[in-house]
């Protein structure tokens, strides 16, 4: 037997794989693919207060080992939300985390507000990544000050544990790691995509419509690993390693560097079951090398 379970501090999970936001819909369009009630929890497509569209198309253009995206975070809004998909989410027996959007910095805490008083979220995934509409698209997760800022208040308005989900496009990720532990986060999550485009040499355009899109998939796994590693030993709270992971081996890297668990994002929208058959690998490697405790093997990196 091998026990898989990881104890965040604010949340115990039954094995270390997530689903990452915006690739595994509200979770019940997976129903037909896997059993939700053996992931490790669950994290929902990103939510603003109110219902979105997104960007327009095309918003998705595939790349050598990953793909572009630039959805703009269509969503269905909190009330609908709470109304008609937490009822059935909060009967299973999977922690649901709640990712949250804000056009602005008083739209996070307005959505932690009306969610905090429902039943069934056992965590909020501060998505800081949004283009902010009263500072020139430019995002939060960019500054030190300003993720502080939302954090800080976010975490005045809910009882709720929060993580909050830092973007790769920065120069210097442990700063703004920092101010998000500082500011009171509970956990750190990392990486969001990494800003690119790609252009059609025939008609000369930009592959999105939005001409910038994000990164995800194999091809950053390198890069999300390296900043993983930086932020796990600059900070105390517990980290969740994201980004190009596809297989249980990805997954243990993350692991080895020390995220004390992972989520996995586009892999679910080339494979519906391979959350299942991750979690599966790392149960396979365990037994082959003989570990009983997967968190032993956290932090476990050799460096000579
Ligand atoms: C289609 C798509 C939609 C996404 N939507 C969200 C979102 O709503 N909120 C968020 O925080 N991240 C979102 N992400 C980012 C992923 O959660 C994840 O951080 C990123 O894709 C890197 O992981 P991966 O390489 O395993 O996909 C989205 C990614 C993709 C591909």
């Amino acid at each position: 037997m091998v026990d898989l379970s990881i104890d965040l501090g604010f949340l115990k999970l039954k094995n270390p794989v997530i689903t990452a936001s915006g690739t595994f819909g509200y979770g019940r369009e997976f129903i037909p693919f896997l059993n939700l009630e053996e992931l490790g929890a669950i994290t929902i497509k990103g939510l603003y207060y109110n219902p979105r569209k997104g960007n327009p198309p095309p918003r998705i253009s595939e790349t050598p080992c990953g793909m572009l995206n630039s959805i703009g975070l269509q969503g269905i809004g909190v009330k609908r939300f709470s109304e008609e998909i937490l009822p059935q989410l909060r009967n299973l027996k999977v922690p649901i985390i709640v990712n949250v959007c804000g056009e602005d910095d008083e739209e996070y805490v307005k959505v932690v507000n009306f969610l905090s008083s429902k039943k069934g979220i056992s965590c909020f995934e501060l998505n800081i990544s949004c283009p902010n509409v009263k500072k020139n698209g430019k995002c939060p997760a960019l500054s030190p000050e300003w993720t502080y800022n939302i954090v800080k208040s976010v975490k005045q308005n809910t009882h709720i544990p929060i993580i909050t989900k830092l973007s790769p496009n920065v120069t210097d990720i442990v700063e703004i790691a920092l101010s998000a532990q500082e500011a009171g986060t509970d956990g750190i999550s990392l990486i969001n995509t990494i800003l690119g485009m790609a252009v059609d040499i025939e008609t000369r355009k930009p592959r999105l419509a939005n001409i910038f899109g994000g990164l995800s998939g194999p091809a950053i796994k390198p890069v999300a690993l390296r900043m993983v590693y930086q932020v796990v030993k600059a900070v105390k709270i517990p980290v969740i390693g994201v980004g190009g992971i596809y297989t249980g081996e990805d997954a243990l890297e993350f692991l080895i560097v020390g995220a004390k668990a992972i989520q996995v994002g586009t892999a679910n929208l080339v494979d519906p079951c391979a959350c299942s058959r991750i979690i599966k690998e790392i149960r396979d490697y365990c037994l082959k090398k003989r570990i009983t405790k997967l968190e032993n093997i956290i932090g476990s990196l050799v460096i000579e």
